[in-house]
């Protein structure tokens, strides 16, 4: 179901805890998994619950808390937008409605090229650069107001095709 590669990064996060203790690699071991197949299934789930010898609830449990975890297939890029409420002093619901009519979509959907998924997030803990969107779990961009919204989104795709 994994990559060699895949599993040996596993073992390696396995060894920085106690040998009975080999759940507590499970944020890694999904993190992984996530990188090389794009998302996590079911399937893929209780496939690293049997590798960490862990109940496949309680893999589930810890992967549908984090919105960095994909439940489902997402886009090229995954925005996952915070809407708590500093952020929505900020403007993030304007920036969200921008976001969510320049592309078509709603919440949890993709677009129709495959380019963008739009997730709401929990705070990031970087309310002073609010509203926060963070690219693909990683890349974090502040104060995104709406009139930014159209060069935001044309960067990405000029990224996408330039790759
Ligand atoms: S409330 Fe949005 S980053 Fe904290």
């Amino acid at each position: 179901m994994l990559s060699t590669e895949s599993l040996q990064q596993i073992d390696r996060a396995i060894k920085k805890y106690p040998q009975e203790q080999k759940q507590s690699a499970v944020m890694a071991a999904l993190a992984i998994a996530q990188k090389e197949k794009g998302w996590l299934s079911n399937e893929l789930m209780k496939y690293i619950a049997d590798y960490l010898e862990m109940p496949s609830i309680a893999v589930y449990e810890v992967a549908s808390f984090y919105t960095m975890y994909n439940l489902n297939p997402v886009g090229r890029f995954k925005l996952a937008i915070c809407t708590n409420l500093p952020c929505a002093l900020q403007g993030a619901n304007h920036t969200v409605e921008a976001l969510k009519c320049r592309l078509g979509i709603d919440w949890n959907e993709t677009t129709a090229d495959g380019l963008f998924t739009l997730k709401e997030s929990e705070c990031m803990g970087a309310c002073g650069d609010a509203p926060v969107v963070i690219v693909n779990n990683r890349r974090m961009v502040s104060r995104l107001a709406p009139d930014g919204v159209d060069a935001f989104l044309d960067g990405l795709k000029n990224e996408k095709e330039s790759v």
